[in-house]
């Protein structure tokens, strides 16, 4: 039977795909999405878009006016983890309001399974690397603090509402849709794969390495890059598991790269020189994020279909080749 969801933030770069997964398999979805960082173009057609705020009762009202849903599954959010060491109070209210808001929506209008986008970022100094799920949750960033805030609420949602949650860390969202009908443009972009491909082709400014004297063994900053498709994947089975209880997953490969090994890697797939230099730390990173995804992997089945850091940095080129604009017409 065809389910209807609704997805906040699915103009982005991983609800867009998400909306892909769900349309394909024969749901009906409406997507939720102010459009300040999302893509209309985004928006995979046969989804609904209704373009407004959460935090806006109207727009939170049209859209719940297309139920009843089956689940809501909760993308949209400032998501930068830079950013929010400049704005720390933005971040955490903005986040946090805008979750509790959607979280209320759905109990009044009787929806029983909610996914939250959730991060590597609840783990800001982790002593077991890759990171399970029961390490204890320690944000390094108001961004990773406004999620386990989230995180937390969906508890009390549960325990008093009956609401069932997946809380779904993602480790680094990249690639594009392996079929070349999505992919990544955030702006400005801040993202490391989109950035090193720009500055392969010559289209942005030579990239800066944000630090090169962490304590790993080539001074950068190692991070666990998982294919976006991978992440859709497994939001499709975790609203089966919603069906009969809540989950909390970690979301990587397993492996991690540094900043140097995405360049090489970048440098053998485009067969051009990624320029780059060296500069001061970005603050609020990590020196290593790596993922334990073992526990999705036995409790529902999931692994990886692309789980190479080639194959991943391939299909975000192929997608940037293609859309040098990103969703934005070429004047
Ligand atoms: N980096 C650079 N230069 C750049 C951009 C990034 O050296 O110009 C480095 C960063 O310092 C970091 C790595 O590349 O070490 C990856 O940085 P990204 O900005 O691509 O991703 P983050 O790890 O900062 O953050 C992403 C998501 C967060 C999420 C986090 C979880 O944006 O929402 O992954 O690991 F919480």
């Amino acid at each position: 039977m065809p389910e209807t969801h609704l997805v906040t933030g699915g103009a982005g770069f991983v609800g867009s795909h998400l909306v892909l997964a769900l349309l394909a398999r024969g749901d009906r979805v409406v997507v939720l999405d102010d459009l300040s960082t999302g893509h209309a173009a985004a928006v995979p057609e046969g989804a609904v878009l209704i373009t407004g705020r959460i935090g806006d009762p109207d727009a939170l009202a049209r859209a719940f006016a297309h139920g009843p849903f089956a689940s809501v599954l909760h993308f949209a959010a400032l998501s930068l983890v830079g950013d929010s060491m400049r704005e720390p109070y933005r971040y955490l209210a903005e986040n946090a309001k805008n979750g509790l808001a959607l979280i209320e929506a759905a109990v009044a209008h009787g929806v029983t399974r909610f996914v939250l986008s959730s991060t590597a970022a609840l783990f800001g100094a982790p002593t077991t690397i890759p990171i399970p799920e029961d390490e204890p949750i320690d944000p390094g960033s108001p961004y990773g603090e406004s999620k386990a805030w989230l995180e937390r609420a969906l508890i009390w949602a549960e325990r008093i509402h009956g609401l069932r949650s997946a809380c779904l860390r993602y480790f680094n969202a990249a690639g594009a849709d392996p079929g070349g009908r999505l992919g990544e443009d955030h702006r400005p972009e801040t993202h490391l794969i989109p950035l090193v491909l720009d500055a392969a082709a010559g289209r942005r400014p030579p990239l800066t390495v944000f630090g090169d004297d962490y304590p790993t063994p080539d001074g950068t900053c190692i991070r666990d890059y998982i294919h976006v498709a991978d992440l859709a994947e497994a939001h499709l089975l975790a609203l089966e598991a919603l069906t009969t209880r809540s989950v909390r997953y970690n979301l990587g490969n397993g492996t991690g790269y540094s900043v140097r090994e995405v360049i090489a890697t970048a440098e053998r797939v485009t067969g051009r020189r990624v320029p780059h230099t060296v500069g001061p730390r970005r603050a609020g990173d990590p020196p290593v994020l790596v993922a334990s995804s073992r526990r999705i992997r036995e409790e529902l089945g999931w692994a990886p279909r692309y789980p190479e850091l080639e194959t991943i940095i391939a299909h975000a080129w192929a997608w940037r080749q293609a859309h040098p604009d990103g969703y934005r017409q070429p004047r």
